[in-house]
């Protein structure tokens, strides 16, 4: 497609994007295949973005691979979705690398393949010290667990007394997470014309600007992302003050 690069000031480029990866099973349906060639088509899509994001500016994306909720698809598009997302990021890792994007695991351990987070591990260790743009591919995450997971841990340490229950404050808290180091999200987008977040990061999101995008998954591309920006770059954020 062609589109250049919007002329957005640098200020006004959001540093965070957040990104539901939704509408692979509808375009498939469309085109008379089955889910899981939605699925595969949806990997050009993610990697045009991210070069895209790297291209306008953008310094962390948290992708959603597979939610704690995916478990309910039929075994067998699990199973398709644990092996697939093993297969991309252990193809993907050398050219992430190159672009000098860090990769991150952000989800809970706990039913994941452990091939995947094997790979993923392995992706992270290799890209831990680049810079450009960091990468939160979400597996297996939801953010209730995230922050039912947070309390647990929390809750351990004042028991132990590494820590002072009125000593808990929201940055306290957030050490807690995850992905402690993760910004908070500026953009939250999601594809397929569904308007929900469907439990991806409602802790990080709490000031996020939203744009639904009425593409489907596997048609998006890095013009996308840039309107998205756009529209983005025109909101006004005013984070409670008048
Ligand atoms: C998003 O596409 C990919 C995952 C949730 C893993 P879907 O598979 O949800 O596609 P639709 O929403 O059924 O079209
Ligand atoms: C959200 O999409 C999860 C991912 C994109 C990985 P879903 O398709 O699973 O969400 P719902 O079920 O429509 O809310
Ligand atoms: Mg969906």
């Amino acid at each position: 497609m062609s589109m250049k690069i919007p002329n957005i000031a640098p200020e006004k480029i959001p540093a965070h994007v957040a990104i539901v990866m939704d509408g692979n099973g509808r375009w498939a349906k469309a085109r008379g295949l089955p889910r899981t060639a939605g699925h595969e088509a949806g990997e050009a899509a993610l990697f045009d973005v991210i070069e895209g994001a790297i291209a306008i500016g953008v310094k962390e994306i948290s992708a959603y691979a597979f939610s704690t909720e995916n478990w309910r698809r039929s075994p067998d598009e699990v199973k398709f979705l644990m092996g697939f997302n093993r297969d991309v990021i252990r193809r993907r890792r050398d050219q992430m690398h190159a672009m000098g994007v860090h990769v991150r695991w952000v989800g809970r351990p706990k039913r994941l393949w452990s091939s995947v987070i094997n790979e993923l591990e392995q992706a992270e260790e290799l890209t831990a010290k680049n810079k450009v743009l960091t990468l939160n591919m979400c597996v297996n995450y939801g953010g209730r667990s995230e922050i039912v997971d947070a309390a647990t841990a929390l809750a351990r340490d004042v028991k132990r007394g590494k820590l002072s229950a009125d000593k808990i404050s929201e940055k306290v808290f957030s050490r807690y997470l995850d992905q402690p180091q993760m910004r908070d999200v500026d953009l939250f987008l999601r594809s397929s014309g569904e308007m929900r977040t469907s439990n991806f990061l409602p802790w990080q999101s709490v000031y996020a600007e939203f744009v639904f995008m009425d593409v489907l998954w596997p048609d998006v591309d890095r013009t996308t992302l840039w309107k998205a920006i756009e529209e983005y770059s025109k909101r006004d954020r005013r984070f409670g003050k008048a």
